[in-house]
């Protein structure tokens, strides 16, 4: 059985940055408010020149560079992701613009945690031998489906795109992990199909419709992530046989800071140990944390061997943690 190292990161978000003053001209809000309850400042939006493909292709291009190989020798594309270009799936058409030709390429969607679930699955992949080289992104455009009249959400999403490259290894740094699901709370955020019945013949009535803009109860999912974060962090933690003191680094879905605040609080992680980049990208879905990875590793905060919790939380309900060594 072969172990799991991550030898790469990569991230690219869109041109466009929106900053919370902007969004006086849309709705009735401020700096000062989304600042203090969100810790968001700005984010990033994809323009009509850049789609999902573009970014993520971008982000997985750097994180193959850093790993050091090439697109070909790439085995699994996984493409963590909630706002696909096609609905078909839009893992082959970055594997297409990375011309990755041997990689069997496909779509993953777990929300915003997507990576972590991902990391996982690729791990899955890595150990049991099948794959030896796998790509992960991260990557989300739910500006596409935030509805801009909507104060309550419009001014929480941001657009972008993480990736990671992993790959079989004597050694495992895939320290532990823990994912957990709760379909009876799906209620508290949605981006949900909604169609028009349709008398298609007799007797035979179907729906044609699109998807909804994001709906949020946002109170709920405060109380879901800061409760259960820090139980799948834990049992993460006990599965590697680590405590939180092993940890170097605390690395959240980046939703907001109040809540990467409250789940530090209650693992006893001081502030220090907190990645957070939600001032400038606000809340990235999958890819936060593959964003927030990469601009860690290049900005050198990351190092070599440095021991990292990261955990997913979102729609679904999904949450998970991953405990990985860098
Ligand atoms: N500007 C000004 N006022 C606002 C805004 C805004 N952008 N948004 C909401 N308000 C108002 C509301 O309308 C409400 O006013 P009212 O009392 O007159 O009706 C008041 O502020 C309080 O609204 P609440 O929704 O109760 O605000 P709360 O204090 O709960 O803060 C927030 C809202 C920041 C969204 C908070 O609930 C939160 O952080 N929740 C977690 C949400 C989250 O992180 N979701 C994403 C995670 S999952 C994922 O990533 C997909």
């Amino acid at each position: 059985q072969s172990g799991v190292i991550i030898t790469g990161s990569g991230s690219a978000t869109p041109a466009t940055v929106l900053n919370n003053q902007s969004f006086s001209q849309l709705v009735d809000t401020s700096d000062e408010w989304i600042r203090s309850r969100t810790g968001i400042g700005s984010r990033r939006l994809a323009t009509t020149a850049e789609s999902l493909s573009s970014i993520a292709s971008a982000a997985g291009r750097e994180a193959i560079a850093m790993a050091g190989i090439t697109p070909a020798e790439i085995d699994l594309i996984l493409l963590a992701t909630s706002s696909a270009d096609d609905l078909f799936g839009s893992a082959c058409q970055v594997q297409a613009r990375l011309g990755a030709s041997n990689a069997v390429a496909f779509d993953l969607t777990a929300a915003c945690s997507g990576f972590v679930f991902g990391m996982v699955t690729a791990a899955q992949y890595i150990r049991t031998g099948v794959y030896q080289n796998v790509l992960l992104i991260g990557a989300d455009v739910l500006s596409r489906w935030v509805d801009w009249e909507d104060r309550r959400t419009c001014v929480l999403f941001g657009d972008g795109a993480g990736a990671v490259v992993m790959q079989a290894d004597k050694r495992d740094r895939l320290l532990g992990f823990e994912l957990k699901s709760d379909g009876t709370e799906n209620h508290c955020l949605n981006l949900s199909y909604q169609g028009n019945p349709k008398q298609l013949m007799d007797g035979v009535e179907v729906t044609q419709g699109t998807y909804q803009p994001i709906t949020m109860n946002g109170k709920e999912v405060y109380r879901f992530a800061v409760q259960r974060v820090p139980e799948v962090i834990d049992k993460a933690l006990f599965r590697a046989n680590l405590t939180v003191d092993n940890i170097d680094w605390l690395l959240l879905h980046q939703a907001n800071q109040r809540i990467l605040d409250a789940v530090a609080d209650r693992l006893k992680i001081p502030a220090r140990k907190v990645i957070s980049n939600l001032a400038h990208y606000g809340n990235t879905s999958a890819a936060s944390i593959p964003l927030a990875l990469d601009e860690a590793v290049r900005q050198g905060q990351v190092q070599p061997n440095h021991i990292i919790a990261a955990s997913g939380f979102g729609a679904g309900l999904t949450w998970g943690a991953a405990i990985f060594q860098w």
